[in-house]
């Protein structure tokens, strides 16, 4: 395990629709997750929280404001932390209408839910630990609903799983947990310090401008958790001239928000 296949037929740098196809369909909803299939791409990104009563949700920002009718719906209850609703709360909220007219309707999906729409489409899943500071035990209850909806097996943690975070602690604990499960750590860690990240991750996940083809190299140049050389996804890449550039500077993913963009512009020389 460690790399991710790029979509069969498809040459140069594996392509993530992060947030789902996000440039097309409100981000981290299901209807984001089947614009990516539909645009023939089967990684998805997505991030994960946790609601006041336990279940994990997917959605990016900590709060419900930006992404959701939160403030009509339950006013007063500023600032609409992810964590101070519960489940049924948040699944009465719309999630699709601040995106187009067209998507009103579309729900923040559980995790369960999420996990079911990759797979009966027959995606795969970069899972983001979104601020895992805020929710104690975070690692260990997404490995087991991984487990529970049979995302654990060899087959979807050899080909189809990756776990990622900004936090090193959180990317460690699930290595330890689970230590067949290929991680990812999101930063642009100094040269210096990537033997200590190899020890216990696959990837090295950096914003885009923050890279050069040298740091590249040296991460390519470190075996990781797995046994084979550590590899560099990149994010938010959503233009053709960055993403030829990251293209030359070696880079094994990029993940788009419009990633039928990019994958056009890497197939051009
Ligand atoms: O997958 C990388 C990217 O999602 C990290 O940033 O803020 O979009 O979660 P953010
Ligand atoms: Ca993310």
């Amino acid at each position: 395990p460690g790399a991710p296949a790029a979509t069969p037929g498809l040459p140069g740098p594996v392509v993530y629709a992060h947030r789902g196809a996000s440039a097309y369909a409100p981000e981290n909803t299901l209807a984001a997750v089947d614009a990516a299939v539909r645009l023939g791409f089967d990684w998805v990104e997505n991030d994960v929280q946790r609601t006041r009563d336990g279940e994990l949700v997917v959605i990016h920002d900590d709060t419900l404001a930006r992404t959701t009718d939160a403030e009509e719906v339950f006013p007063g209850r500023a600032p609409w932390r992810v964590r101070d609703f519960t489940a049924e709360e948040i699944s009465r909220l719309d999630a699709g209408s601040w995106f187009g007219a067209s998507f009103a309707g579309a729900r923040v999906p559980t995790l369960r839910e999420y996990l079911a729409r990759v797979q009966r489409n027959r995606q795969r899943l970069l899972l983001e630990i979104k601020k895992p500071e805020l929710y104690p035990g975070i690692e260990d209850q997404t490995l087991r609903v991984l487990e529970e909806e049979g995302w654990l097996d060899t087959a979807h943690v050899q080909r189809r799983l990756v776990v990622q975070s900004f936090s090193a602690d959180c990317i460690r604990l699930v290595h330890g947990l689970r230590p067949d499960v290929v991680t990812a750590f999101l930063g642009t860690p100094p040269v210096a310090d990537l033997p200590a990240y190899a020890a216990f991750t696959d990837r090295i996940n950096p914003w885009h401008t923050t890279i050069s083809a040298d740091w590249v190299a040296a991460v390519h140049g470190l075996v990781g958790a797995h046994g084979k050389a550590l590899e560099v996804d990149t994010w938010i890449v959503d233009d053709a001239v960055t993403a030829r550039k990251v293209r030359d500077m070696g880079v094994d993913g990029i993940i788009s928000n419009a990633p039928d963009v990019v994958q056009r512009a890497v197939q051009e020389a």
